[in-house]
């Protein structure tokens, strides 16, 4: 399916699964391989294929003003990427063209890169404007030592930044857009967790665990294994209504209001996920570090009509606190949980069922861009 369903179509197809205690099936059942997420081999090959994709970097509004910049490592390799005096944002390779230094690390605004080292200076374009002392390398062009360029794109308020020669299958060009322009970014963290990045992305696609995972947090105000999946693309989208969706029953269709009534959970292939939630939307980028380790960079950001009033924000607060102090946890628990439980050799698989169509979709995906990108198991 390449057209996500309208928030009209979502609310009658959950309608239908309240009244016939159904849920969205996938077709297949897929058995993946314990391994997959333990070999050094094979995460090398997953960080080789996320270098050649056009990778969700972070979202546009993170780095608003000029000058702006987000600085991390992606797919293992650091990067900067910032907006310049032309408002246009470009990426580079977080290091200093003399002796390697890096120039920047986190978030941050600034007028140009100046090296910590000896003080070479970059424009926010990336050229090389200043070196202290030139005399000392008469053979030395500078128009050759500006930073080195990546590939970015800025699509639907996304930053993506593609390392190599892109995999390309147009993915991007039909993307829908994940954020509209008003929307802010009110909260950013970055923290290290011990489990493999795909146990993360995997959390997130099916509403199966609910009921048993977040039985005192998202239980009571949602259902039982009642779900829509949508796979767009190499993506997904999982719909996790609330309880009180039912108030739209009896509204005319053409009224129905969905926000706050479900939670869209947008999967974007192959690490990121964007949960529109009641009153903020949420950005967590799983960024791997090795098979055994994953750095979170999350991002919180306003839902449309927030005015950035006190009242507005506070609201919104609240809203991304409860889900950050609650289910958020019982996620990252669960997720360590089963990252310990892969040394134990219980399971040489394992197995997603009907209810998990988007993980099914996930690893399908992955294993697709694997072999593209010319890995064999
Ligand atoms: S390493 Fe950057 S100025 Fe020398
Ligand atoms: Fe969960």
């Amino acid at each position: 399916m390449d057209r996500l369903l309208s928030d009209a179509e979502i609310i009658e197809r959950v309608f239908h699964h309240i009244d016939n205690n159904t849920t969205d099936l996938g077709d297949e059942v897929w058995r993946e391989p314990v391994q997959n997420y333990r070999c050094e081999k094979r995460f090398a090959a997953e960080l080789q294929m996320m270098r050649r994709l056009p990778m969700p970097f972070c979202p546009s509004a993170a780095i608003r003003d000029v000058g702006a910049y987000v600085a991390r490592i992606s797919a293992g390799t650091p990067l900067i990427v910032v907006r310049g005096q032309d408002r246009v944002v470009r990426a580079f390779r977080n290091a200093c063209r003399h002796r390697g230094r890096q120039l920047v690390e986190g978030n941050g605004c600034t007028r140009s890169f100046v090296c910590g080292y000896h003080g070479w200076a970059y424009r926010l374009d990336g050229k090389l404007a200043k070196i202290p002392h030139e005399e000392g390398f008469p053979q030395i062009d500078k128009r050759e030592l500006g930073l080195a360029e990546v590939a970015v794109t800025e699509k639907g308020g996304i930053v993506f930044v593609t390392q190599e020669d892109e995999i390309s299958d147009g993915a991007l060009d039909s993307l829908p857009d994940m954020f509209l322009e008003e929307q802010f970014v009110f909260d950013a963290k970055d923290y290290l967790q011990p489990f493999n990045w795909k146990l993360n992305q995997e959390a997130a696609m099916e509403g199966y665990h609910i009921k048993a995972t977040h039985s005192e947090s998202f239980y009571p105000y949602g259902f039982d294994n009642l779900n829509v999946v949508e796979n767009f693309g190499r993506n997904s989208r999982i719909t996790f209504p609330f309880r009180r969706i039912e108030e739209l029953r009896d509204v005319p269709e053409s009224d129905r209001d969905i926000s706050g009534k479900v939670t869209y959970a947008n999967v974007l292939f192959p690490n990121v996920l964007i949960a529109v939630l009641s009153r903020h939307t949420a950005m967590a980028v799983a960024e791997p570090v090795s098979p055994f380790e994953t750095h979170m960079y999350t991002y919180r950001l306003s839902n449309p009509g927030n005015d950035g009033s006190s009242e507005a924000l506070s609201e919104a607060r609240y809203d991304a606190d409860f889900v950050a102090e609650t289910g958020l946890m019982e996620d990252l628990a669960t997720t360590r949980s089963i990252q310990a439980g892969l040394d134990s050799g219980a399971n040489t698989h394992f197995t997603y069922g009907h209810f998990e169509k988007a993980i099914v979709h996930f690893h399908k995906t992955l294993a697709d861009q694997l072999s593209r990108a010319g890995f064999a198991d």
